[in-house]
């Protein structure tokens, strides 16, 4: 009897306290939600204003449309965006990637135009790959427009390639380098060519002898010498120190090379190959830039008519910028080249030494002469 009266009780009274209490509950929470987005929409804002625009706010339609573009790396982080962002324009995007099974899927995935993308094998570790890689992109296209050399490889024990060489060194720098040369034959004659930079080429100080006469151990670390952070500021001083060689090399040519700072600590799968990196990288994340905003300023260089007649430039938040002064020191951009390209020619399996052997006669005469100058000028 006790417990129907209870029942009824409860069935009668219980539901207009908990409703008020729920309206309240609801209320706040309401409240609670409207006050995080309204902190979210301010974040943005100020993110926006300091981190600069997206990679969609960069891009013209009218200057990607129809056009080729070769990208490196393209299966994840700001290489991924990049795509997106190009396909979505109506560009022809050749991702260059590892594992090209998994690049497709999550191309598909994220990629409007499917059709826009083509996929090529290449593991940059090893020349023999990027030279079938090569081979395959010569056969399929017979222009490319943009050249976006992004990939890279971070945070790495020591350890060497199948060609003998420090893989980040290899990776980020020897590889892509050697690509482009492969395929410098099927340039569009107002091609962009962009490396993907780092500011912390900056980091690197090299001494009076290493600048007059760099070697193969100063570029690819041997193990006594090596940390994944060096490893790393030099690849990237390589690829600035190139851009300035290519930028003298195609002067009276209508090809154009940048080198583009996405952003610092932005969170990719870059930092994944120590745990530290990855701590810091995820603490870092509410003060960097969106992988958007990152993939905005490579974006820049390679596509947008504010750059044209421009060539041999760093650029970071889509604003040109002084590189260190290391990096513009040109007669040792010349170094580098002569360097790289007996890198490439010592390596047994290097066979694109007809390419490398093409560049042309003058610029080895004035580069010999340049060399001697600066000589003289020591
Ligand atoms: N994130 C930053 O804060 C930051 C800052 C300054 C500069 N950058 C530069 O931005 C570029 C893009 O980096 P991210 O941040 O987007 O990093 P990410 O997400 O790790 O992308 C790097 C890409 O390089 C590819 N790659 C690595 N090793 C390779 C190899 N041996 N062969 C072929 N592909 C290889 C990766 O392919 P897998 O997926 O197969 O490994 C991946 O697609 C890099 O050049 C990086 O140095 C990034």
């Amino acid at each position: 009897m006790h417990v129907l009266v209870m029942h009824q009780y409860f069935r009668c009274c219980m539901p207009l306290p908990v409703r008020a209490i729920n309206r309240r509950y609801i209320g706040t929470l309401r409240g609670v939600k409207s006050m995080l987005d309204y902190l979210n929409n301010v974040g943005q804002c100020v993110n926006t204003a300091i981190y600069g625009p997206t990679a969609d706010e960069v891009i013209k339609s009218e200057y990607v449309k129809g056009k080729t573009c070769l990208i490196t790396g393209a299966n994840c982080g700001i290489g991924l965006e990049m795509t997106r962002c190009l396909t979505a324009h109506d560009c022809t995007v050749l991702m260059a990637c590892r594992n090209t099974y998994a690049a497709s899927v999550v191309a598909k995935s994220i990629c409007g135009n499917n059709h826009r993308l083509r996929f090529y094998e290449i593991n940059l570790a090893s020349l023999r790959s990027v030279k079938r890689c090569s081979d395959d992109i010569l056969k399929d296209f017979k222009k490319i427009d943009i050249v976006l050399l992004n990939a890279g490889t971070f945070g790495l024990p020591w350890t060497l390639t199948e060609d003998n060489l420090e893989t980040t060194f290899q990776v980020n720098y020897l590889s892509q380098y050697y690509l482009l040369t492969n395929i410098e034959k099927i340039l569009a004659p107002n091609a962009r060519i962009v490396f993907v930079s780092s500011e912390s080429h900056r980091n690197i100080k090299w001494s009076f002898s290493d600048k007059l006469m760099p070697t193969e151990q100063l570029v690819s670390l041997p193990e006594h010498q090596y940390t994944s952070i060096k490893a790393y500021n030099v690849s990237k001083l390589c690829g600035i120190l190139t851009m300035h060689h290519l930028g003298y090399r195609w002067l009276n040519d209508g090809k154009s090379v940048f080198c583009a700072h996405p952003g610092s600590f932005v969170k990719t799968r870059l930092c994944r190959n120590w745990w530290p990196f990855e701590a810091l990288y995820t603490i870092m994340k509410p003060f960097s830039k969106t992988i958007s905003q990152a993939a905005s300023t490579p974006l820049y260089c390679a596509t947008s008519p504010d750059l044209n007649n421009l060539t041999a430039l760093y650029y970071k938040d889509c604003q040109r910028c002084d590189e260190s002064e290391l990096a513009s020191d040109f007669h040792l951009s010349f170094r580098i080249n002569d360097l790289t390209r007996d890198i490439l020619r010592s390596r047994a399996a290097a066979p694109g030494e007809a390419a490398l052997r093409a560049a042309p006669a003058q610029t080895d005469h004035i580069k010999h002469a340049m060399d001697d100058s600066l000589v003289a000028g020591y």
